[in-house]
């Protein structure tokens, strides 16, 4: 039998990072074999739209939030049916998603302010209706994210870390650009998406030391996925 996971979780709040750890994890401890995917990306046409977006696009290069919807929903599709898909009928096999449909939800929906109902019509066609049978939502405050973004990124920090963050990020990315509100909005989408999904979605609070996230990750999914010492 395989399995699906995905992580979820605004801007700096470590999925990659528990992925790499839950992927050792699975290989030391188990037969499952893991395939990690990214979205957007994984396919060649994913690869092509990851690039497209999330330039830092000048304003008459930028696209429409809808045209980026699309684009997302379009990359999601192409994975689904040419990995997600025929990966789950293996067996034993562990998919994890970095990223996924709540991601849709969370930053267009609530982040870009675009019509749910729209949304969720265009997230039913984009999965092909094929849901993750876990997601771990890594939530955090943005404003302690982006402080822990910008200490890494090793500028000097300025004081009024609200108004100027943006442009203090070096290397920043489209995303990462939007203001904190945007960020704040994109936290509220996913807490509303924890409620309505409860039966597979688990909150893990980001703010915490790495180990303890990926043991509270890793005492969830042995108590999910049968065979995991
Ligand atoms: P990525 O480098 O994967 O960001 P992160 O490391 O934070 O996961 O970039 C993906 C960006 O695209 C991220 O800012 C979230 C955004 N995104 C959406 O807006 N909608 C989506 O449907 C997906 C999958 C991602």
């Amino acid at each position: 039998m395989s399995y699906f996971i995905s992580f979820e979780g605004g801007e700096g709040t470590g999925k990659s990072t528990q992925i790499k750890i839950l992927k050792e994890r699975i290989c030391k401890t188990s037969n499952y074999q893991c395939l990690i995917i990214q979205e957007p990306g994984t396919t060649n046409l994913g690869d092509k739209l990851r690039v497209l977006l999330k330039k830092e696009t000048s304003p008459d290069h930028s696209i429409t939030y809808l045209s980026e919807l699309l684009l997302f929903s379009a990359a999601r599709s192409e994975l689904v049916t040419k990995v997600i898909k025929p990966n789950l009928e293996k067996p034993n096999l562990i998919i994890i998603a970095d990223r996924y449909v709540d991601s849709t939800t969370a930053y267009q929906g609530f982040g870009r302010k675009l019509e749910l109902n729209q949304i969720e019509l265009i997230n039913k066609i984009a999965t092909h209706m094929i849901y993750p049978d876990l997601t771990f939502l890594l939530d955090s405050d943005p404003e302690v994210m982006f402080q822990r973004i910008i200490s890494k990124s090793e500028t000097n920090l300025p004081s009024n870390l609200n108004t100027r963050m943006r442009k203090d990020i070096k290397g920043t990315r489209k995303f990462e650009e939007e203001p904190i509100e945007f960020h704040k909005r994109v936290r509220t989408g996913y807490l509303k998406i924890l409620k309505s999904s409860s039966e597979r979605m688990v909150k893990i609070n980001a703010n915490q030391d790495k180990g303890i996230i990926s043991d509270l990750i890793w005492q969830k999914i042995r108590n999910n996925i049968p065979n995991l010492k």
